[in-house]
Formats: C-alpha cells, structure tokens, sequence
C-alpha cells in the first residue's frame, strides 16, 4: 500500500517535528508555602505525597507538565501555567486534592491523557494545580465476569493491551487512538471502530470510583444514579475526579477483517462519498466502514496528489463474508480481498492505532504514552441526518487542496446499528437515531507562531461556516470530547448564566443538557470543578 497514513484524529500529517521555542519561567503569585503543608496535613501517607507534587522550582515540574500535553498550541511561553502538578498514587491523594484547592480558592484542573482539543486540562486562566492521573492507571481484568476494573490515568493502549493479554477475543469499544486517556475519553462518551456493534465506551460503564467537590469518595451505589448518568458522556471536569471506571468487555470473533482502500481520482471519490452516505449507516453492524479525506500541503508534497479519500473499516468476521456482504451493499466501491487484511481484533488495533500501518509491531507499542507526532492542532465537529449533494462534496474536495495549510483531515463517522438503538436521554450523549454519521474537523500544523495558527484556524473555521446549511441546526449539534471553544464558552474568570451555556450546551447534549445542570446544582453547587465548557450552576433559577 502506497499510502500508510490512516486513521481518524491520530494526526494526519506525520512527519518529523522539531520545536525549538524556550520554556517559560515559572508562574506568578506562588503560594505553595501553604498548599502543601495542607496537602500533608490531609493525606495519611505525607510521607510519600511530598514526591508526588512538583512545584516549578522542581526540574521535573515541566518535563512532567509537557509529558501529557498534546497540542502544542497550548504549551508556549505566553500560556499559563499551574501553580503546582499533583501526580496522585492513591486515591487519599486525590482526596487531599480537591480538599486542598477548595480551602486555598485554587481551581483545580483534571488531566488524564491530556488529549483535551483546547488544553483544558492542563491550562487554566486563574490561579490553579493540575491533578496528573498518569500514576493512576492500573487495569484490572475479570475474563469469567468480561468485566474490567480500569483507573482514569490509563491510556486506551494500556487497556486493550490488558485484555488481550487475557482474552484474545474479549474487547472494548473506545477509541482507536492508544495514547488518549480512559478519564477525559469516557467522560466525553468515546467511540472507535465498534460503535455501530456495542455503542460508545460510555454506553459500557457499569460502576465508577468518583471523589466529589467535598472530597468525599463515591461509588456508584454512594453516588447515586444521577451523578452516575452524569459522568458516562456529561464532560470531564464538572462534576469531581473520577479516578476508575468498571466497564463490561465485548466480544469479538478470533478472526476480524480490516480494509484501507485508498481513492484518489476526483470524480470517481467525490461519487463514492457520495454513495457512501446512503450505504454506510444502514450495513450490517458487524460492519463499519467509515471515510478519511486528507488534504493540505503535506499530503500534496509527499504524493503530488491532493487530497486522499481513504475508506477504512473493521469487520467483526472474514474477508469473503465482507466481500458478500459488499458485493451486494456496495459494489461500486470494488473492493479487493487483497485491500484487505485478516487479523485479530488485538492486532487490527495495532496496525492502524497510531495512524501508520506497519506489520509486525509487538503488542506492547500499545503501552507507549508518547505519540509519533506532536503538533499544533484545532478540531471542529458536525453531525448529518440528511445526505449532502455531490456539489457540496465536491466544494469540500476543494478545500482540500489548499496549500496554505500543512495538514488537513475530515473524517466521516458512520452511525446507526447499536447507535440508533440506545435512546438519547439513557447518557448525556444525545446523538443517536437520526444521524447518518459525524463528521471530525481537523488540522494540524508544526510551523510555530500566531501566523501559522491563524491561517489554520482561519481554514477551519471557514470550511464550518460553509457546511451550515448542511448539517444539523436548531442546535447544530456537536461531539464534546471534539473540544471547540468557538461554539461558546463560560467566561474565562467568572460566574456564567445558563444562558450562555446553554448555547454551547445544547450542541453537544440536546435536550439532556438541562439534567446535566439539575445534578452540577446538586452535587457541586459552589461550582468548585469548573472550566470554559463546565456544566454551570444556576444562581436562581431551578429547572
Ligand atoms: C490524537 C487524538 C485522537 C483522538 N481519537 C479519538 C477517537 O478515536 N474517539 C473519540 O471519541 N475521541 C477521540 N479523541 C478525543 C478524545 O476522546 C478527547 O480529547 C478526550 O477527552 C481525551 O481524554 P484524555 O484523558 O486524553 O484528555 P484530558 O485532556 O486529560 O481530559 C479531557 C477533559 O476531561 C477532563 N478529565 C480528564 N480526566 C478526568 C477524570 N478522571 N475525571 C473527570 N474529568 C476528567 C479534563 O479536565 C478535560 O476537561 C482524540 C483526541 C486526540 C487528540
Ligand atoms: C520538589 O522539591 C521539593 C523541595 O526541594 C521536594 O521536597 C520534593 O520532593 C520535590 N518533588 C519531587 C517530585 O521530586
Ligand atoms: C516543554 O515544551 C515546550 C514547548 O514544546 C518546550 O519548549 C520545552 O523545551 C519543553 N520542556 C521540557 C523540559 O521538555
Ligand atoms: C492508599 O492509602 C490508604 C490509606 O492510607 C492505604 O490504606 C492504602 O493501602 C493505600 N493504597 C495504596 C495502593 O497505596
Ligand atoms: C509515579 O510513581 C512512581 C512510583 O511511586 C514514581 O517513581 C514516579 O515518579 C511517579 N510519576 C510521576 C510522573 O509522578
Ligand atoms: C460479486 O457478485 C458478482 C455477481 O453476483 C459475482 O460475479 C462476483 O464474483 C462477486 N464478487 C465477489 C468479490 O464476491
């Protein structure tokens, strides 16, 4: 295969990065002479806290800051900093925490993987510590039961590694990218290759672990149901830390089949993608075959061709039952067994999770935190319920070829299957029946500075704008775990009406948004976890 750059949201545009910008001094109004000794006081093991905070006269404090930054945008001289990182070990520490922040008036940022689209998790614009799960991150698997305990601080990578080390046909459907973090991914709903077979990594939580605004310790008994409804797809950082998640495992087949087809020929991709829209929600959901177009300048200077349509899928069975199964779903995208590959379902995670398709990688380039890229990145996403015509395709196609930007990557979700049947209210996630597929914005670039940034911003947000006649409006509805600022956000410093939360509230929870408010009110009605796009507290009014 020509073409080894795949896969939705792992960066597109992998190619060797090299920064070269000078790490900022450390913060202003430092006042941790009295935060750790409240730290201490709090944690019944003070001895080894005191290891697990670095302060940034630490020379650890940003190696360990930048370890889980993953969007370079926001790890430059001008962005603010924490006035502390906490690397927790226990959950007592997560305790001392939140207890500690509350009684200084510290905003506390959560961070898992640190995937987070707009750096909320590891950037705040008051005073702040940043609670680092990364020490957080055992995996417990319980084949008899298909059941996994796993702590929020593991990535995607850790987790489906532990499975396969127990089961080679138990699996879990979350994300394909192996570095994003269990704790910011599930608190978002999070979806991969299995969502059209068993729902969103939400949709398969069936207990939490969660310390509250009070720095109390939950279970989801202790908890309640409306909180435990909160959590699975309200958002991270509104509600407390949860610190693990029991999800059911799923089953898979032995043998699993993935595709990577590659269409480059305008016409003939613009009437694929075209096609693809009235096929693709529809197939079997053992099926799920989903669309990748990459543009911008790198894809040009690599291949001189610009841009890519790539359909990628993952089958829960055989290459010749896919080929049936396609030869009368969808012949016109002549399909080959050998665009194909048969594998496990452990291994198809491996070939494509880090967006190259390499054989014979060991299992354990699972377990790797770092990324291959790390650049500056913006993401934007929209939802389709009714088919949009070849004109505007072809409008899209377009786009992609501009050179003025280095990387550029749309990726078409396909929904319906298990999707359609999980009602909008029974998580906070609200797209379900109805939408054809999602479409994820992204670019991405490596040159550093405000130029560069507002070219790339510039093309994204003009690409959105273009597409609102076609996508879903009244709200014109949004993924959260797809982090975008630009459809609204609680102000920066202060206090927010539920009316201008409700702009971007509404996107991307429908109708469930006002339930998220009820329980914020209920369990964290001082707004203590709070961030740009928190679930906001109501002064007055009750719902
Ligand atoms: C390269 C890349 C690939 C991606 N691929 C996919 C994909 O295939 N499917 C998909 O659905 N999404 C995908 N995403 C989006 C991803 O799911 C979200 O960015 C997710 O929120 C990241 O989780 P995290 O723990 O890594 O991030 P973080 O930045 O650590 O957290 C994200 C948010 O959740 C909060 N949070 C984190 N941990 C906790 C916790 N334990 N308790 C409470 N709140 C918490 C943070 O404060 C922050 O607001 C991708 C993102 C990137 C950058
Ligand atoms: C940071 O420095 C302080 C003071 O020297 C020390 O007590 C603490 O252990 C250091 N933290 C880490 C993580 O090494
Ligand atoms: C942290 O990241 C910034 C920005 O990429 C970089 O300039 C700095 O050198 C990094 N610091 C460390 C200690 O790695
Ligand atoms: C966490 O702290 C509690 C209370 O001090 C202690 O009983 C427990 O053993 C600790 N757990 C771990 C994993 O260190
Ligand atoms: C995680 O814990 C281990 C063992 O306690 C410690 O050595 C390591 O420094 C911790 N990592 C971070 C990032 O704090
Ligand atoms: C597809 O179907 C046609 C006609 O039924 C048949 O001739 C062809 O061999 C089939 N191709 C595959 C790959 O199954």
């Amino acid at each position: 295969m020509k073409f080894s750059l795949l896969l939705p949201l792992s960066l597109a545009f992998i190619v060797v990065c090299s920064s070269s910008s000078v790490w900022p001094s450390a913060s202003s109004h430092v006042n941790h002479e009295e935060f750790l000794p409240c730290l201490l006081h709090h944690s019944p093991d003070s001895k080894s806290i005191t290891k697990l905070v670095y302060t940034p006269i630490n020379t650890s404090y940003s190696p360990v800051l930048n370890f889980s930054i993953r969007n370079l945008r926001f790890s430059t001289p001008n962005t603010p900093k924490p006035l502390l990182i906490i690397t927790p070990s226990n959950i007592s520490h997560v305790q001392a925490a939140v207890i500690c922040s509350k009684s200084h008036g510290i905003q506390i940022r959560i961070r898992s993987g640190g995937h987070d689209f707009e750096g909320l998790s590891y950037v705040a614009y008051h005073p702040f510590v940043v609670v680092d799960l990364i020490n957080l991150s055992s995996v417990t698997i319980e084949v008899e039961q298909s059941t996994a305990w796993v702590q929020s601080g593991a990535t995607l990578g850790e987790l489906y590694y532990r499975i396969a080390e127990k089961s080679r046909t138990l699996a879990f459907p979350a994300g394909n990218c192996p570095t994003v973090g269990v704790g910011g991914h599930f608190s978002g709903g999070g979806f991969g290759t299995l969502l059209r077979k068993y729902g969103l990594a939400a949709d398969n939580v069936i207990d939490a672990y969660i310390v509250d605004a009070n720095g109390e310790f939950h279970d989801r008994k202790s908890m309640g149901e409306d909180l435990f409804w909160a959590i699975r797809g309200g958002g991270g950082g509104s509600f407390g830390i949860v610190v693990a998640w029991k999800v059911k495992l799923v089953p898979v087949p032995a043998t699993v089949t993935i595709c990577t087809i590659s269409r480059t020929l305008e016409e003939e991709a613009i009437k694929l993608i075209d096609q693809w829209q009235y096929v693709a929600n529809k197939l079997d959901e053992d099926l799920f075959l989903g669309i990748n177009l990459l543009g911008g300048k790198i894809v040009a200077q690599g291949d001189k061709i610009n841009p890519i349509a790539l359909f990628f899928s993952l089958f829960l069975g055989k290459a010749d039952e896919l080929m049936a199964i396609l030869n009368k779903t969808f012949p016109q995208l002549g399909l080959t067994k050998e665009e194909c590959k048969e594998t496990s379902w452990i291994e198809s995670v491996v070939y494509t999770g880090n967006g190259l398709q390499i054989e014979d990688q060991p299992l354990e380039v699972l377990l790797n935190r770092t990324p291959l890229a790390n650049g500056n990145i913006k993401m934007k996403s929209d939802y389709v319920k009714e088919p949009i015509s070849k004109a505007t395709i072809k409008e899209v196609w377009q786009r992609l070829k501009s050179q003025d930007i280095e990387g550029a990557n749309l990726v078409f979700i396909p929904y319906g299957g298990r999707m359609s049947q999980i009602s909008e209210s029974e998580i906070p996630f609200s797209h379900r029946a109805g939408n054809l597929y999602k479409i994820g914005y992204l670019t991405g670039w490596f040159e550093p500075g405000l130029n560069a940034e507002k070219t790339h911003l510039n093309w994204i947000r003009d690409i959105y704008s273009y597409m609102t006649p076609f996508v879903t409006k009244s709200p014109r509805a949004a993924y959260v775990n797809y982090r975008d600022l630009d459809i609204g956000s609680n102000s920066k410093y202060g206090k927010t009406s539920y009316k201008r939360a409700h702009v971007w509230g509404s996107k991307y929870f429908g109708s469930n948004f006002d339930r998220l408010v009820y329980v914020k009110n209920e369990v964290d009605p001082y707004n203590f976890f709070r961030h740009e796009q928190s679930i906001p507290v109501l002064l007055k009014r009750r719902i």
